[in-house]
Parts: structure tokens; sequence; C-alpha cells
């Protein structure tokens, strides 16, 4: 007779979740959320890899959205890619041991994803990834590098939009493994929106409460990619063409560490002391969503704030020359314009002039991602959670 297609999991069945850097923490919150509904069955634990560890990328995330205080944090800290991705992957082994939990579950593509599925597979624990199957087909990117690894050594594949199961199939991943539940990050942004905190609130303690006064709306911008940061020639034009928006519309560009010591080491910071340019630090969760909300329009290099701003209708123009995530550009409200100062100005003046993209709300990002991956699982594991 054939297995029924959920059962309640084996008893004392446990996932051990895993976080390392800031687009971690809002992916995993819903997530653990929903798992805790299953009921005491069901054990989690988190652990945290440490890859992120500045308080700004850090607590401000895991209060704001209850996240769980980490059972082990293995406080990697930064380093090159071999470094960090070796060290976690040194310092979770006994994370797990200690666990020994029933399947590990990663989020995302960050160093940390990666790390912790090759150590959890080998030694024969199963891997959930959550956010499978995104592909930006460009190799030079790190996480397309550790997207594409994780997938191939994941046993629960769900995805966030259709492409992710296309991308799978041609790879290879068994379709039987693989789940179209949508977008847990937007189940994080849905359930948080009416917390935002208002954009005039973070310009007063900034100090620069007086541009929204003086101006009809304004930008946002965030870049911290290797590809846009890391060269002096690239970051000092992307700056010189947010310095030719600025005028028209004001921007306002929390700066992620990264982004910070590359201005810094390049000697970029003069140029960007212009009053129609708001220098902040790297925001908190509820911060970020209120600046967002309100934007006229973002610039981004960010795989998440393409959601995000499709979710939330804003216009967003991504500095970057592909995206894994295409269906914010079929359906949603992004524009890809890459690196070249034209096509950024040209979209940038598409948006002033048209209001940008109408753009929908894709399928199943809808608030519920997290109990269709919740409810996955548990049938999973019901059936012997197959290798
Ligand atoms: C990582 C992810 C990227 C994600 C980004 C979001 C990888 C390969 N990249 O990139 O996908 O979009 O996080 O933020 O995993 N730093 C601090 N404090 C911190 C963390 C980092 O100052 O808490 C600085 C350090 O100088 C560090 C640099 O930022 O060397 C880069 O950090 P790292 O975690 O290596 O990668 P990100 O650029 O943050």
């Amino acid at each position: 007779m054939p297995a029924p297609a959920t059962v309640a999991p084996a008893p004392h069945s446990s996932i051990l979740c895993v976080v390392g850097a800031r687009p971690n923490f809002m992916k995993m919150a819903p997530i653990m959320a929903a798992l805790a509904d299953i009921g005491p069955e069901l054990a989690t634990s988190l652990v945290h890899t440490g890859q992120h560890y500045d308080v700004a990328m850090n607590h401000q995330y895991f209060e704001a959205l209850g996240i769980p205080q980490p059972d082990i944090n293995l406080e990697v800290g930064s380093g090159s890619h071999a470094a960090q991705t070796a060290e976690v992957m040194r310092r979770f082994e006994p994370a797990l041991d200690e666990k020994r939990p029933s399947a590990v579950l990663v989020v995302g593509d960050v160093n940390s994803t990666l790390a912790c599925a090759l150590v959890a597979t080998k030694k024969g624990i199963p891997v959930i990834h959550v956010e499978a199957g995104l592909r930006s087909f460009d190799r030079a990117m790190p996480e397309e590098i550790n997207r594409i690894l994780t997938d191939q050594i994941s046993d629960l594949l769900f995805t966030t939009e259709r492409s992710g199961r296309e991308n799978l199939l041609r790879e290879g991943i068994d379709a039987s493994r693989i789940h179209f539940v949508g977008n847990v990050m937007i189940d994080t942004l849905r359930r948080n929106l009416d917390r935002a905190i208002p954009p005039s609130r973070i310009l007063e303690n900034a100090g620069r409460g007086a541009i929204l006064a003086n101006h009809e709306g304004y930008a946002v911008l965030t870049m911290h990619r290797p590809s846009n940061v890391d060269d002096p020639a690239t970051l000092r034009a992307l700056l010189e063409t947010v310095l030719k928006i600025a005028p028209h519309l004001p921007v306002i560009f929390p700066m992620h560490p990264r982004t910070r010591a590359m201005v810094e080491k390049f000697g970029l910071g003069e140029m960007l002391k212009v009053p129609e340019l708001v220098l902040l630090p790297p925001m908190g969760y509820l911060e970020m969503l209120g600046l967002m909300k309100d934007a006229r329009l973002v610039l981004t290099d960010s795989g998440g704030i393409q959601e995000e701003t499709t979710a939330l209708g804003v216009p967003c123009i991504t500095l970057r020359d592909n995206t894994e995530r295409p269906v914010t550009v079929d359906e949603g409200t992004n524009t890809i314009a890459g690196q070249d100062p034209a096509r950024i100005l040209a979209a940038f003046e598409e948006i002033m002039q048209g209001g940008g993209k109408a753009g929908r709300v894709p399928e199943f990002w809808d608030g519920q991602a997290a109990t269709r991956i919740a409810a996955a699982i548990q049938g999973w594991l019901g059936n012997g959670s197959r290798r």
C-alpha cells in the first residue's frame, strides 16, 4: 500500500536551522514560527554561524523579527571565501554531532548556506534548502556557486518562483524533491508592514529630517556586491551616476560595511558630501521596510530587495546585468540596468515621468510560504525523509 501523502512526523524529529548573514534572518523568522506551530513532536534549534557579526547586521533583525536566540553561535566572522566557508564547516561539524538532527535547514545563498549543507550531507543528514533553484547564470557571482552546489546536495528543495523548478530539473534534480511554495521573505514583509518605521523618524534621528520637507519624495540606494564596490573605477562611476540623480530626487543610502570600507579605501568619501545624499549606517529590518515602502524608487544590487520592492509595488532599478529572480522583471516592478550610467539614468527618467512599471505580486507571494514549507516538511518526515 502506498504511504499516505501527509502523516505525523516520526516522534522526536528535529530540524537544525542555520542562519549566517543578514539576508538569512528575515527568511528564517517565519519558517521557525511555522515549524513551532507543528507542535512538540517536532523540535527545532538554531545555529548562527556568525558570518555577519555587527550589531547592526544582527541584533536589530533578531529582536525585530522575534527570531529565537541561537542555540549555538559559531562566531566565524569575516575572511576570504575559502577561509570563511572552511571555518563554518569546521565549526559546524561538532554542532551537528551535538544536536544530531533529523535534517538541516538552510536558506538563501550565502557562504554559510553552502558550508553547512556540505557538512550535513557528508554526515548522512538530509538537507532542506529554502529558496532553491534561483539562477543568475553568472558564475562570477559567489552566490551563484553557493546556489548551484547547495541545490545539488539538498534532499528537499523549496522554490520561490516557477523559474526555480525549471532550473533544478535542467540540473538533474528529481522532480519529487522540488516544492513550489512561494517566498518566505514576503511572509516576513507582510507580517511586519504595519510596524515599519516611518522614514520621517529615521531621517530626523539622523539629523536630516528637512530633506523630506524640501523635496517630493526620495530614492533609496543599497549597494554591496563585490562586482559593484570592489573595483575603484566601477564604484566611482556608480556613485557619480547616483550624484546625477540626487538633485532631482534625494537619495537615502544605508551603507553596507563592505561598501563603507571600499569608499574609504578608494578615497571617495568627499564626493558623497552633497546635501541631497543621505548616508546612513546599515538599517534594521523595520527601518529598511519603512524606507522602501514610501520610496518613489529603489536602486539596488541586492537580490532580496528586488523581491521586496516587487511585493510593495515600488519601482526598482537593479544595478546588475542579470537577476536570479526573473519574476521580479517579468511580473514585478524591477528593471535591470547594470552598471552603465546611461541605462541607469534612462530607467530613472522613465520612472520619474511615468511612475515605473505597475507590476503585480507573483504567485504564492501571499504570506503563507512558511506554512506550506512546514506542511511539506511534516509530510516528508512522516514518510521517512527518504534520501
Ligand atoms: C554576504 C553574502 C551576500 C549577501 C550579503 C548581505 C556571501 C558570499 N555573500 O556578503 O550574498 O547579499 O552578505 O549583507 O555569503 N562586515 C562587517 N560586519 C559584519 C559582516 C561583514 O563589517 O557583520 C564587513 C567585513 O569587512 C567583511 C565584509 O563586510 O569582510 C564582507 O562580509 P561577508 O560576510 O564576507 O560578505 P558580504 O559582502 O556581507
